[in-house]
């Protein structure tokens, strides 16, 4: 990777000629007895074949949606929504097999794909609902809305699966204190919060950039703390992720710090490394930005609550 010259501030993530030797080792060429926590390099579709089956508690794709992309050289090219939707079951019904059958699925789209999405999941799994991550970067259109969405429609195997509510909840500042004789109902006196249910509009996170420690050049990756919600809620210490889109490593980076295994693919060798560099420094340092003392703050309150 040709190392950019950044402004001093800027803690975009790139990948030296030594980081490249110091991470190769968390790097493997195929599913083997050893990829367990590895970043897989190569084409997912192929990978799937080698791996073991009923044996994952969790699938996060965040495939490459429907639209002309650059993906380090590699340029994946927009198509019509049936040919995406073919391209969709290609893949998932070779996931299928590999999921327990407690087991959750995720899978990312645009507003676009989602009826493919939609049709595709539902073919192999249970729909449970579709969540809506508001991403306040996207370009602005003349005569349109602009895009400022993304889904993530969310599916399980069966109705027996995990969904961690407590560990998903929202802080949020009281805006009515309500009292039952004369106590606060449901909210704590002293921080004046309330900790609330998860709803499925995602407003309180930022796609990262260049002044996150998480960022990374990667076109198109994901926010730590939208990968800890989903760990978090859907499975539990010791259980098992599959990512095989896994473009900067953002799911198998949470999978580290939240304590879970994972099995990351990702056809890209540059991205490879720049997921094996974060998985290095995740060993030293496990936080995640917007989960704090283990609780998802609403934008802002933590420092205010600081305050009091
Ligand atoms: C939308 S990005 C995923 C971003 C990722 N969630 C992150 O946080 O960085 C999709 C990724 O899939 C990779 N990809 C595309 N086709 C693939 C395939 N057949 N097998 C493995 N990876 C593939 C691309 O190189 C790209 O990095």
């Amino acid at each position: 990777m040709a190392a950019k010259t950044r402004a001093p501030r800027n803690r975009t993530i790139s990948v030296s000629k030594t980081d490249a030797i110091e991470c190769s080792s968390r790097i493997t060429n195929g599913p083997s007895a050893n990829s367990l926590n590895k970043i897989i390099c190569g084409d997912a579709l192929a990978a799937f074949a080698e791996l073991p089956t009923a044996r994952f508690d969790l699938l996060f794709a965040d495939p490459p949606y429907n639209m002309n992309k650059d993906f380090g050289g590699s340029k994946f090219k927009q198509t019509s929504l049936e040919q995406y939707q073919n391209w969709l079951d290609s893949w998932v019904k070779l996931c299928a097999p590999l999921m327990k059958n407690t087991a959750s699925v995720y899978i990312c789209g645009d507003w676009r794909s989602g009826s493919a999405i939609q049709r595709v999941g539902s073919k192999y799994f249970k729909l449970r609902n579709r969540i809506t991550w508001e991403r306040e970067k996207g370009r602005g259109a003349k005569a349109n809305w602009k895009n400022a969405a993304e889904d993530i429609w969310f599916f399980t195997v069966s109705d027996d699966f995990t969904f961690n509510l407590d560990a998903v909840k929202q802080r949020r500042r009281v805006i009515a204190p309500y009292r039952e004789n004369g106590k606060p109902k449901d909210w704590d006196e002293a921080g004046k919060f309330r900790d609330t249910h998860p709803s499925n509009i995602w407003t309180d996170i930022t796609v990262p950039f260049w002044s996150m420690p998480e960022n990374t050049d990667h076109p198109t990756q994901k926010p730590e703390k939208l990968l800890a919600k989903i760990i978090l809620a859907s499975t539990n210490p010791g259980d098992l992720i599959l990512d095989p889109f896994a473009g900067s490593g953002t799911t198998a980076v949470v999978a580290k710090k939240l304590g879970r295994n994972f099995v990351a693919i990702e056809s890209d060798q540059n991205y490879c490394l720049l997921a094996a560099k974060r998985l290095e420094t995740a060993d030293a340092d496990k936080s995640i930005q917007g989960l704090s003392d283990g609780v998802f703050w609403e934008r802002n309150s933590r420092a205010k609550v600081s305050e009091k």
